[in-house]
């Protein structure tokens, strides 16, 4: 386990060979000394007329741009994806068109509750995006290393991250807010399960899966159509850190897992994920005796089996990390002909938040940004706004339509044509099955050993809580396994000396 990283600088070349590079002003005006600020006198005050120290203090006060609102620390790197096995009977989508066609990628990995200055080794989901550059523009596919989420309502989403962030008062990370809301929400189960075993704590970004959790719809070149999981398997193979080697890499080595990805990449050892799909039929769907929609679910493999798809490979480290990482802008509804949303509430709820936060943290131009451009042309209706520094559509017309060859729309790439019926009203679907395949993922996926892992994992951070939380968490934790609930009423008493009445206000 390293702690150097590869010094990446580069060595600046000049034009002319032997000349050095001239430091000028924004505006190109040489600069003749970076040294010394302009003074009265060798000891008097600054003068308001030196804008060579002004205009770069100026500039260095509006360096910070906002963080992330979730998934502020990350690392990536680009690549490119092969497509390996034909899958044109689902799907039209043009990375998918060939066996053998490369499209070009950019992968972000990040943690998701804590701050851009966190470190990586905490227990936490880790995001997955992946942005594929295609002929008909940017797919992203935005997910997570888990199958699963937390909550299956986007209505939650701000308070569930807000339980996970720090306490308003103490601007303190709090136990008690984390478990309150797991608790009164017992959907978050399965996740939370997921995140306190083994998996919650993975040994860098390499050595994990990318799930795009949600359900997707795959349409083909016939207007068929299939519901579909996406999912990326680590060819490094899966390998998590233990409780005490994160915790003490949390102090040594906070950036462990962007120098991790940046190291490998830099020294060749190009990291890949082996690209496969699930696919449920319109008909399955309908007869599944789960909500397909419903991320708090996985599709068994038993019945929705893997297909393999291609493989994805990072072999590039960002040339500059604000410039390609941090002003990097996946959202799920940026999607390309062959792939569509299906009605998964949460999917739905993430079509729009995405794009909004991003016209918030990088301004309305932000698909301008080189890092987010489509490599395909592309021409629109969309023009001026702060920062538009490309040829702003030119003289072509601002409206549509118009009578000058303006861009037409082609309705070969019109979005599946849905039925649809129902009554609109809120759908209360708190009691959808929360526990029984949190059950199977206890009692089939977890050995003897990495069950009382869980129940320790759990114990330690619950048994920080007051005891109504305490006891609420237990009693639904018991309904996924008796012994679970047991094991962590045990841990809480023997670590931490900590007794739980189970009676108590259930
Ligand atoms: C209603 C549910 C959700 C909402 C409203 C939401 C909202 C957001 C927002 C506002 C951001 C910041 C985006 C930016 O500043 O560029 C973000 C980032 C992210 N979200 Fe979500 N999210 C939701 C659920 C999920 C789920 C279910 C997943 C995974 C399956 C996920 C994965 C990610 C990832 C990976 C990022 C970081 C993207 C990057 O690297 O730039 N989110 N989310």
């Amino acid at each position: 386990m390293s702690h150097s990283i590869n010094n990446s600088l580069s060595d600046c070349k000049c034009m002319n060979k032997g000349e050095k590079i001239l430091l000028t002003r924004s505006t190109g005006a040489p600069i003749g000394d970076k040294f010394n600020s302009i003074t009265v006198g060798p000891r008097g005050p600054i003068l308001l007329q030196d804008t060579v120290f002004i205009d770069e203090m100026a500039h260095f006060d509006r360096e910070r741009i906002p963080e992330r609102v979730v998934h502020a620390k990350g690392g990536g790197a680009s690549g490119y994806f092969e497509c390996t096995h034909d899958i044109t009977k689902y799907t039209k989508a043009i990375p998918f068109s060939k066996i053998g066609k490369k499209t070009d990628v950019i992968v972000r990995f990040s943690t998701v509750s804590p701050e851009l200055g966190s470190a990586d080794t905490v227990r936490n989901p880790r995001g997955f995006a992946v942005k594929f550059y295609t002929e008909h523009g940017n797919w992203d596919l935005v997910g997570n290393n888990t199958p699963i989420f937390f909550i299956r309502d986007p209505i939650f989403f701000p308070s569930f991250i807000h339980s996970q962030k720090r306490n308003p008062k103490t601007f303190l990370r709090d136990p008690n807010m984390m478990w309150d809301f797991q608790s009164l929400r017992p959907e978050t189960s399965h996740q939370f399960a997921f995140l306190f075993a083994d998996r919650g704590i993975p040994d860098g970004f390499r050595h994990m899966h990318g799930f795009g959790s949600h359900t997707f719809k795959l349409v083909n070149e016939n207007d068929e159509p299939v519901y579909c999981k996406f999912i990326f398997q680590t060819n490094q193979g899966i390998k998590n850190l233990t409780v005490e080697n994160a915790l003490l890499l949390s102090g040594k080595n906070p950036d462990y897992a962007i120098m991790d990805l940046f190291n490998a990449i830099e020294t060749r050892n190009f990291p890949s994920w082996t690209f496969c799909i699930q696919v449920m039929t319109y008909e399955q769907a309908k007869n599944c005796s789960f909500n397909p929609f419903d991320v708090t679910k996985v599709w068994p493999h038993k019945d929705f089996p893997l297909i393999e798809v291609g493989q994805m490979v990072l072999n590039k480290n960002p040339m500059n990390y604000f410039m390609e990482i941090e002003q990097l802008a996946f959202c799920p509804s940026n999607f390309i002909p062959g792939i569509e949303a299906s009605p998964d509430r949460m999917l739905q709820g993430r079509l729009f938040s995405y794009r909004d936060t991003q016209r918030h943290r990088l301004g309305a131009n932000f698909d301008l940004i080189p890092v987010n451009k489509p490599r395909c042309p592309f021409r629109n209706y969309e023009v001026d706004g702060p920062m538009r520094v490309d040829d702003n559509n030119a003289n072509m017309p601002n409206y549509y339509p118009n009578s000058y060859g303006g861009p037409e729309h082609n309705p070969k790439y019109l979005e599946r044509r849905e039925p649809s019926t129902g009554d609109i009203y809120r759908f209360d679907n708190a009691d959808e099955d929360n526990h029984s395949q949190v059950t199977i993922f206890y009692t089939k996926v977890l050995d003897n050993e990495a069950k009382l892992r869980l129940a320790k994992n759990i114990a330690e951070s619950l048994g920080q809580c007051k005891e109504v939380i305490r006891a609420r968490a237990v009693n639904n934790f018991s309904k996924v396994h008796q012994q679970l609930s047991r094991d962590i009423l045990m841990y809480m008493e023997q670590d931490l000396g900590v007794k739980t009445n189970l009676t108590c206000h259930l």
